[in-house]
């Protein structure tokens, strides 16, 4: 279970990140436990502490290299000393081949906490950085420990390792934090809390008013490529109980500030396939490959892919150009800090959405139908033609891995 001790800030820098400084988990691109993923991102398990905390002070003083895209540096710089050895006090306690996740709960469970509340960053301060005025979710480790707790703690850990926790309604390699960033908690990245006070909300996306569960279930049947679980499943009500959990106390039936994804202003020139290769081979490769196929360490999937048969499919709402700017500008390269501009944002979010995906699950059996339908807007590339290619027309059928 994703839950850490709340006297272990590294284990919860480790697994969760401090997004109020837009630290985002180690593992994230470290790998679970730490073991590293590619050449890129070393392992950091078993690694001496002292080396550890040396690397990250030297970037902090400017004095190592900031190595690729400058992530580390800039991840680096924004930790204060307390968080810095913590996290590598966590690490070089972690078996150097640990596989499986969450590495930190077995292993720490037999350890003393790292440090006492006194230095440890407050529940507040690790919260998701909520903006002074508006609604803030409470902190990540405020689940009560009671029955109603579990189920929250269900859905918390359906949220962030999906195929692992309802894989039979699974078809891809993402997870629901792989779009909604800190475990459904940050603003802007269509959090949880704002989502659960907006239903039951009415949808121009099926022309009727949606239940949370029947919105819910649209997430796995398009953004997970998979199945609808039953409305009053295990899973749907895991979830709900997470959402309800988090928006404790928020006023109900109002877009709460940081509801959605930030739209961005009009592109000042019309997006572009070109230019978006340049954006993507600069600033995306690194993580999600050349091939927009992602990442896998030890068989687990690190950098979700961004087209073809293991993302989402053609129905999901990442699939439209606009969405998908707002989402990358404000969250990719993932812990870059607005390394974009709006332009390149645009024009990388056209280029990912020109590639091929996995079929529109409400596929009439003629991509004209389809299109006209359900993919009518100027900005939505489905049955366009871009480099000579009709997209959608050489799309996967959708369900991807439960098909096989
Ligand atoms: C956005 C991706 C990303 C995240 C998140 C990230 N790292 Fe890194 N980290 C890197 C990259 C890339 C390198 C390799 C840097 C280089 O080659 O100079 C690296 C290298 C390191 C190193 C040096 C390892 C060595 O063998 O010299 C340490 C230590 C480290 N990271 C610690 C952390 C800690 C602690 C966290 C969580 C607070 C973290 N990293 C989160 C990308 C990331
Ligand atoms: C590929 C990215 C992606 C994944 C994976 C994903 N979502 Fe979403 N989600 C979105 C986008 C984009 C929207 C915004 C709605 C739109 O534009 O269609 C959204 C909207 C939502 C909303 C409504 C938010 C609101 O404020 O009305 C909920 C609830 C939600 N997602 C839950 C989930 C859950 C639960 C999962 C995992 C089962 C999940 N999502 C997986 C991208 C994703
Ligand atoms: C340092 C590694 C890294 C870089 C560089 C990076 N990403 Fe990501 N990206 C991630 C990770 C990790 C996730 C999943 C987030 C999570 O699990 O919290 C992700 C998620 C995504 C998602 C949503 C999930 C999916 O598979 O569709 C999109 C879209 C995306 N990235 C696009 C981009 C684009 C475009 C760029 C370049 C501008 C980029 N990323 C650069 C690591 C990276």
């Amino acid at each position: 279970m994703d839950t850490y001790p709340a006297g272990d800030p590294g284990a919860w820098l480790a697994n969760r990140g401090d997004w109020s400084k837009v630290i985002p988990a180690c593992i994230q691109c470290h790998g679970p436990g730490g073991i590293g993923v590619g050449a890129d991102f070393p392992a950091l398990a078993g690694q001496p502490a002292a080396y550890l905390q040396a690397q990250l002070t030297a970037w902090k003083a400017g004095q190592r290299p900031p190595g690729p895209q400058g992530l580390m540096g800039d991840i680096a710089a924004r930790m204060d000393a307390q968080q810095i050895s913590a996290a590598a006090a966590y690490f070089a306690q972690l078996p150097p081949t640990a596989a499986g996740q969450p590495s930190g709960t077995a292993a720490n469970s037999e350890k003393a906490p790292i440090s006492s509340a006194g230095a440890a960053p407050s529940p507040a301060e690790r919260s998701s950085g909520a903006p002074p005025s508006g609604f803030a979710p409470p902190p990540a480790d405020a689940i009560p420990d009671n029955e109603f707790g579990k189920v929250v703690r269900q859905g918390q850990d359906i949220f962030l390792r999906t195929g692992e926790h309802a894989g039979k309604f699974v078809g891809n390699s993402l997870n629901c934090v792989s779009c909604h960033m800190d475990a459904g908690r940050r603003k802007d990245a269509s959090p949880m809390w704002a989502a659960y006070v907006m239903y039951p909300a009415y949808r121009s996306k099926n022309g009727h008013v949606n239940t949370l569960a029947e919105r819910l279930q649209g997430c796995f049947a398009y953004s997970m490529n998979g199945a609808m679980p039953p409305a009053d499943s295990e899973t749907i009500v895991a979830l709900e109980s997470y959402m309800y959990w988090m928006a404790k106390g928020a006023p109900t039936g109002v877009k709460l500030e940081g509801q959605g994804f930030k739209r961005l202003p009009a592109a000042a020139q019309a997006p572009d396939y070109l230019r978006g290769q340049k954006v993507f081979q600069k600033n995306c490769v690194l993580c999600h490959g050349a091939d927009g196929a992602g990442q896998k360490a030890q068989g687990k999937m690190v950098f979700p892919a961004l087209w073809g048969d293991n993302s989402f499919n053609w129905g999901a709402g990442m699939h439209s150009v606009p969405t998908a700017a707002a989402f990358i500008k404000a969250n990719m390269p993932l812990g870059g800090m607005d390394v974009l501009t709006d332009q390149e944002a645009w024009d990388v979010a056209y280029y990912m959405n020109a590639h091929e995906r996995p079929q529109d699950p409400r596929y009439t059996g003629s991509l004209a139908e389809t299109q006209q339908k359900y993919h009518d807007a100027q900005t939505d590339l489905y049955g366009q033609t871009v480099n000579g290619h009709v997209l959608g027309s050489a799309a996967p059928p959708p369900g991807g891995s439960l098909r096989k």
